[in-house]
């Protein structure tokens, strides 16, 4: 069997890359991945010289470079998580957004179709989206996988166009498909742009950490090693035609995750306790800032039998381990455009 993983050098995609790399020697893994800022062969080091691994330096955008490699493989599957992920990203370029999410997807949805047209039988496009389409929840109630869509950020808006043509592709050409749809993920490779990594290496370095808001923002926090482990689930065993939420039973309030992030940091950095809550600094919000996300993933526990396999203490303590024993990785990520970025966003 050939999958195609797009992304898969980015923080889900190459834990994904890893499990089925390893677990099935009989498959042969090709990673397409365009390398932006936020993908790293430096991610999968471990399996890059296994038989069944091959990487593709290709952008989704590029459609001539897309059909050239769909026309040399003839790829069984296809676990597209290739898109540009931050939602402060995209408020400052939505355009790139659009470009990558939406066009990008619809570059590799095309080329599916046309390789595809004449033998769909056990062939399946994967779509990974986000939680994010169905906008913001108030103090009750959980997305759904009938939950109405309602994008809010430009990131979040790209993400529904993909879901929507990903699914009209289906309905309109008949294109076997399966979306899900999951909430926050956290732990190793996960890029310092986003809250958990970003704090980590702040706490690190004694710099401020900057709470949007009142920081009362809630989010539902799932280990990403989970993540990759419910999508090999869904691979082999979802309904064609189906979407899946995931999630981490796991709702965060994003200023007691801080103050935890600080109190298991200082103990690890034997730094007197409270010294990291010191360099919480809060400061403007995030424009159109979703409230709370919180997913009711019991249609893939019950039909498919996947749950998450660790706690978030858990999760969190060897998340911040691995940062802690990774201080290469994270200087070669945070060299170069990470440091015009941070003072981008966070120094002017
Ligand atoms: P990431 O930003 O860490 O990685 C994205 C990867 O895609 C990178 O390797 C990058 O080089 C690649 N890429 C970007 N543009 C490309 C292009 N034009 N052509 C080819 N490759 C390109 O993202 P992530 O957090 O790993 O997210 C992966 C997927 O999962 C995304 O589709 C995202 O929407 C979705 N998702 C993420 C989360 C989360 O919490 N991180 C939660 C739910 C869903
Ligand atoms: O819900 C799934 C989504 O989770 C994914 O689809 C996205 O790709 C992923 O980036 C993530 O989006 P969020 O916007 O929720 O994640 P982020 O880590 O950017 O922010 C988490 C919360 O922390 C959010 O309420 C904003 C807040 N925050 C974030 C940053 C970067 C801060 O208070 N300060 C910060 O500096």
């Amino acid at each position: 069997m050939k999958v195609l993983v797009t992304g898969g050098a980015g923080f889900i995609g190459s834990h994904v890359v890893r499990r089925l790399v390893t677990n099935y020697p009989d498959y042969h893994i090709y990673n397409l991945d365009a390398l932006t800022y936020a993908g790293n062969l430096e991610n999968l080091r471990d399996i890059e010289k296994a038989s069944n691994y091959t990487f593709c330096k290709v952008d989704i955008t590029d459609v001539v470079a897309i059909n050239d490699l769909f026309s040399k493989h003839t790829f069984d599957k296809v676990i597209h998580l290739a898109a540009e992920s931050h939602v402060d990203r995209s408020i400052e370029d939505p355009l790139a957004f659009v470009k990558t999410n939406v066009i990008g997807t619809m570059n590799l949805l095309n080329a599916c179709k046309e390789t595809w047209k004449h033998n769909f039988s056990n062939k399946l496009f994967y779509h990974i989206s986000t939680d994010e389409v169905y906008g913001s929840l108030g103090e009750d109630g959980l997305f759904t996988e009938t939950s109405p869509y309602d994008p809010n950020s430009p990131y979040a808006a790209s993400k529904a166009s993909s879901d929507h043509f990903v699914r009209a592709y289906g309905e309109t050409y008949g294109l076997p498909y399966i979306i899900s749809n999951c909430s926050n993920n956290y732990g190793p490779n996960h890029f310092p742009e986003k809250l958990i990594p970003l704090f980590i290496n702040n706490i690190i370095e004694m710099r401020p950490l900057p709470v949007y808001g009142d920081g009362k923002y809630t989010r539902d926090w799932l280990y990403v090693i989970d993540h990759a482990n419910a999508i090999d689930t869904i691979i082999h065993n979802g309904e064609v035609g189906s979407t899946y939420n995931i999630g981490g039973f796991n709702e965060w309030q994003n200023i007691d995750l801080i103050r935890l992030l600080c109190k298991i940091m200082d103990g690890k950095l034997s730094r007197k306790q409270g010294t990291s809550e010191t360099l919480i600094t809060y400061v403007k919000d995030r424009p159109g800032h979703d409230k709370r996300y919180a997913i009711d993933a019991s249609k893939v526990h019950k039909e498919l039998g996947w749950k998450p396999s660790v706690t978030f203490e858990e999760g969190l303590d060897q998340t911040i381990d691995w940062y802690l024993s990774n201080p290469k990785w994270l200087e070669h990520v945070t060299s170069g455009a990470y440091k015009d970025y941070y003072t981008k966003m966070y120094l002017s």
